[in-house]
């Protein structure tokens, strides 16, 4: 979608439809009938309240340029924050897109309403567009017609200067292409995102955007030491690929920031099989890895002063004659031994090994690791937020100031070492699973052992993965979950 700021008055505008947000008050309120009579009266006979999220369309006939406006309810003024902004217009932007109009124009006074900052509005009146009429019709061959796109996207406003509103427009955009291109990834079939896809797509990065990527083998990965991920990548023909990429390595004196992505392209189980009931959901348990390769495009794209360096383990589990058993006794990366218990808490496995190779070769000053790593976190928060655990304030302040920038929920939770009595092994150092109890919790606390004390966090974002129905800007499908919140705690650095 191409997207772009304009300075021009709403009437003189010809494009087919104009997007006008209303608030609860707007009754009474000249805001409306000044932009159009026939959107005035439905105010005025109270059709139209303003409720949030209420959706109206109204054929101008001729009476001003735009041939359609869609009203769009802004509920009460005094709750109107970016965040509504960015979710009314994400429901909007289906019906729109459905309506077939190639163009569309959003006017930027009536959601931002004297209250809202400007650029932080277009950036969200952007994002809710972008994201919420995204569809991934790349693996159908058949009623192609059936599904339309918005192909160009105008926010105007009559007196507001195009400069200054330009920075809402480039960013609302890289962000959400980010989140769109995530979904595209972790919703992929198996089949298709192989870790192989992975690596391609971080070379691709390489080649358009100059981020350096170095890609391990499964050889490589062995010269290294990198024992604990390939104990995984053991059972399965399909080649692993260990990925790092880095934006800005070349910059002087900025901070250095690591990313971790668990990409388990399909999570059988392995050897302790899952069920065959949804199990082709985890096709998309390489989320994570979407998620830091989809962020290393856009933090490129907004060229942040930041060192940054994502690192993506990506393998398929599979059980066969060569996998990995319940009962191996692991010598990871960082010389801690691992009593495997149950091959399907693999996520942790190839993580540990990842989180050590960042806080060993990068020293950053703080790590975020990303995976859909444990079924209890669903059981515990649902699919409306990413729980998080930390082992520093520095980190968890960053975290919940971008969580509030982005509108995206993230909720800490304990990572009490008590909870280390269930990791404890008659064998090795540590067992890798501490029972159902506490599950998120204990699989959080056996990564702490590798982090060597750098300032981390580790999001479980096995909740929040998915969208079980369409809901504001995100629709049915893989959300892009901790997109936007860490481009923010990255952008606010
Ligand atoms: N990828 C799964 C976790 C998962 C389950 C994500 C459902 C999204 C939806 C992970 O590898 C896993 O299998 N975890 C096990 C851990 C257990 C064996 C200790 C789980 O949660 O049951
Ligand atoms: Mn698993
Ligand atoms: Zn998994």
């Amino acid at each position: 979608m191409n997207v772009d700021f304009k300075k021009i008055q709403i009437n003189e505008f010809n494009i087919p439809l104009v997007l006008v947000g209303v608030l609860e008050e707007a009754k009474g309120d000249v805001f409306i009938s000044d932009i159009n009579e026939e959107a005035g009266n439905v105010v005025e006979l109270g059709d139209f309240k303003g409720k949030n999220g209420d959706l109206s369309l109204i054929y101008t006939k001729g009476t001003i340029s735009p041939k359609r406006l869609l009203l769009i309810g802004l509920g009460k003024q005094e709750k109107l924050t970016v965040e509504t902004v960015r979710k009314v217009v994400g429901n909007a932007s289906r019906k729109a897109r459905d309506l077939d109009v190639k163009k569309l124009g959003i006017y930027l006074d009536s959601f931002a309403r004297d209250k809202l900052e400007l650029t932080e509005t277009t950036e969200a009146l952007v994002q809710g567009i972008i994201m919420g009429s995204f569809q991934n019709i790349a693996y159908r061959t058949k009623n192609l017609e059936k599904y339309k796109k918005i192909e160009e996207l105008i926010i105007f406003s009559p007196d507001t200067d195009e400069i200054v509103l330009k920075q809402g427009v480039e960013s609302g955009k890289i962000i959400a292409d980010a989140v769109n291109f995530c979904r595209e990834l972790a919703w992929g079939p198996a089949n298709y995102i192989t870790p192989t896809k992975l690596a391609n797509e971080a070379l691709r990065l390489e080649k358009d955007l100059g981020i350096k990527t170095t890609v391990f083998e499964r050889e490589q990965a062995k010269e290294i030491g990198l024992t604990s991920f390939l104990a995984v990548a053991q059972g399965t023909k399909e080649p692993p690929k260990f990925i790092i990429m880095e934006h800005g390595a070349d910059k002087e004196g900025v901070e250095t920031v690591a990313l971790i992505g668990k990409a388990i392209t399909f999570d059988s189980g392995g050897i302790s099989i899952k069920p065959g009931q949804n199990m082709e959901k985890m096709k998309a348990d390489m989320t994570g890895g979407a998620v830091v390769v989809a962020v290393m495009e856009a933090v490129a794209k907004l060229d942040l002063d930041l060192h940054i360096v994502g690192i993506v383990p990506a393998t398929d589990n599979m059980p066969s004659g060569t996998a990995y058993h319940p009962g191996d006794i692991i010598t990871s990366y960082s010389g801690i031994t691992i009593e495997v218990i149950n091959t399907d808490a693999e996520g942790r496995m190839i993580l540990n090994d990842a989180l050590t190779y960042a806080a060993k070769h990068y020293k950053p000053k703080a790590m975020f690791d990303f995976a859909t790593l444990t079924g209890a976190m669903m059981i515990a928060l649902g699919e409306h937020a990413i729980g998080y655990f930390s082992n520093h304030d520095f980190v968890v302040d960053k975290l919940e100031e971008a969580s509030n920038t982005s509108g995206e929920r993230v909720w800490r939770m304990p990572l009490w070492e008590v909870y280390d009595e269930q990791l404890k092994s008659d064998v090795a150092d540590f067992k890798h699973t501490g029972g159902r109890p506490g599950g998120s919790i204990t699989a959080a606390r056996f990564l702490s052992q590798f982090t060597l004390d750098v300032p981390w966090a580790h999001l479980d974002i096995a909740g929040a993965m998915e969208q079980s129905s369409d809901k504001h800007y995100n629709p049915k499908g893989s959300k892009g979950p901790a997109v936007r919140v860490i481009l923010d705690v990255l952008r606010n650095w």
